[in-house]
């Protein structure tokens, strides 16, 4: 009996790893885990130094930094397990001055590099909501 109790023990600690209450899997195995959100940063990052209007904000930047930090704050965002050790986004981005247009842009171009790493439009569209109330913490601080 006491086996079987250690064995459904196990099995109720190893779902609520890889599932949400909703029973669905957590919002960062749906973007791929380690793997998946490494890619759409790095594949955002590159389309980030490529638009003028949002590489000159990062000029001064440690940009290694920045992608470790950006790959763990999407990674706690979307219920990972990791831990995001930087500022507060409010923190971040004060002195930035930037505009809403800018951050529409970067949301687009992650739109895209999800897109193209395969993410399901789902976990896209449920890490873009997710993403969409740190809105008043970038723009204009
Ligand atoms: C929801 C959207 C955004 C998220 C989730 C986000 C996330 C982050 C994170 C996690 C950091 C700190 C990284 C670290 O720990 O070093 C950061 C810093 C920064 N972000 Fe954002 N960001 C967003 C939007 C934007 C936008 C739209 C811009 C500019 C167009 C921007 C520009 C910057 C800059 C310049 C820094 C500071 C880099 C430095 O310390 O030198 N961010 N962002």
């Amino acid at each position: 009996m006491k086996l079987l109790q250690a064995i459904f023990f196990v099995w109720v600690i190893g779902l609520s790893g890889c599932a949400s209450q909703t029973g669905q899997p957590v919002l960062y195995d749906r973007l791929g885990g380690d793997a998946g959100v490494t890619a759409i940063v790095d594949n955002l990052l590159q389309k980030m130094a490529r638009d003028e209007a949002i590489a000159r904000h990062f000029r001064d930047t440690d940009i290694s930094l920045f992608r470790q930090g950006l790959i763990d704050k999407l990674c706690v965002v979307s219920d990972g397990p990791c831990e995001y050790t930087g500022d507060t986004m409010r923190n971040s981005h004060k002195g930035f001055n930037i505009s809403g247009a800018e951050f529409d842009a970067l949301v687009q171009h992650l739109i895209h590099a999800m897109q193209e790493e395969n993410t399901p439009i789902a976990a896209r569209n449920a890490l873009l909501g997710r993403l969409a109330p740190m809105y008043s913490d970038v723009v204009y601080q």
